[in-house]
């Protein structure tokens, strides 16, 4: 799949916001962006919270939300190391156990959405800094398959979803990066379903990758026939000394520079800022990252996204 004459805005969302009383959080989403990630509502914890039991009482209202708005939604995510229910952490499980309750839960979440949720970060953050497979209780009990069988089990639950691999610091060439790239290249090798890999960009106005270098990373995955989207861009500020005129300015460069990567790469479909206001982001509000500020007035990041991603 290529893009059409734009790259999509998306934002990570939180549930309780968009529904909230504060009418201005879902009618900035609803006005600017075209897609959503929900931050934590499609976690294990949260769609598994007892084994075999599944809640999806709040990640179906929040996809009907989306279909009813025209919006698309970036399923987030099946398999990570974070954010699992306690059942699961609190003791140990053979590898046919956990291999039946990892399928389990891709399936049925994946399942579930076929054909409303086009696209999942099936598999999150699976790469450590230093290049290695990151050792969790995936890799640790069921060894390194378990990304390529997640893929296969989600293909077979959706096969019209694209399915994405999604991970941060891997902007630039470097030990994680390769590590990753040389994943995606044995995946895709061996035909397995990876359709896309995330980048998930949580930088700084202090240390952020420059153009060439991150178009250069970002190409050599999508010359493999991936998608290379940005998935969770937020751009931190307080690194940067001065005023906050001259913060924020540093600010909209970095947000210039992961816009004009993206633009310059047709396969990236995609722009996702992690949260839509500096009235909430993960981070707090001191760092200013994201691209409409507490009162959801447009910042510099903001009219440089719409101008280089050229939105409507
Ligand atoms: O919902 C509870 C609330 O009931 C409770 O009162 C409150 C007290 O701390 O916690 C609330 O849960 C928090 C949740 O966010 C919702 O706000 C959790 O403590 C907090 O840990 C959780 O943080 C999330 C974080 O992932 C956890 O790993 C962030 O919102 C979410 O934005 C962040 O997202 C991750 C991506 O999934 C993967 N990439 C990195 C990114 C940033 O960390």
């Amino acid at each position: 799949m290529t893009r059409g004459d734009r790259v999509q805005l998306g934002a990570g969302v939180d549930w309780g916001l968009l529904i909230g009383a504060d009418a201005r959080y879902r009618n900035t989403f609803l006005e600017v962006f075209d897609s959503l990630t929900p931050q934590n509502e499609m976690k294990m914890d949260a769609l598994q919270p007892q084994r075999a039991r599944y809640e999806f009482a709040i990640a179906d209202q929040l996809v009907a939300f989306a279909v009813a708005h025209g919006k698309q939604v970036r399923g987030h995510t099946t398999v990570w190391h974070k954010q699992l229910p306690t059942w699961l952490t609190r003791r140990s499980w053979a590898r046919a156990e956990l291999t039946a309750i990892l399928k389990d839960h891709v399936q049925t979440v994946i399942g579930r959405y076929r054909g409303r949720i086009s696209e999942w970060d099936v598999v999150n953050e699976p790469i450590a800094e230093d290049g290695t497979l990151r050792p969790t209780i995936w890799r640790g009990t069921l060894g390194h398959g378990y990304v390529a069988d997640a893929l296969c089990w989600a293909h077979e639950a959706d096969p019209g979803a694209r399915l994405y691999i999604n991970d941060y610091n891997t902007e630039l060439a470097g030990p994680k990066a390769d590590r990753l790239y040389a994943l995606a290249q044995e995946l895709v090798a061996r035909e397995v379903p990876l359709h896309g890999v995330g980048f998930q960009m949580h930088v700084s106005t202090a240390s952020y990758p420059r153009e060439a270098g991150l178009v250069a990373n970002m190409r050599r995955f999508s010359d493999l026939g991936l998608g290379v989207d940005v998935t969770e861009l937020d751009v931190r500020t307080s690194g940067t000394p001065g005023s906050a005129e001259e913060r924020l300015a540093a600010q909209r460069e970095v947000y210039r520079t992961v816009a004009a990567a993206c633009r310059a790469l047709e396969r990236c479909d995609r722009l996702t800022t992690w949260g839509i206001t500096d009235a909430h982001s993960w981070l707090g509000p001191a760092e200013l990252p994201l691209p409409f500020d507490g009162s959801y007035e447009p910042k510099p990041a903001f009219a440089v996204l719409r101008e280089t991603l050229a939105l409507r």
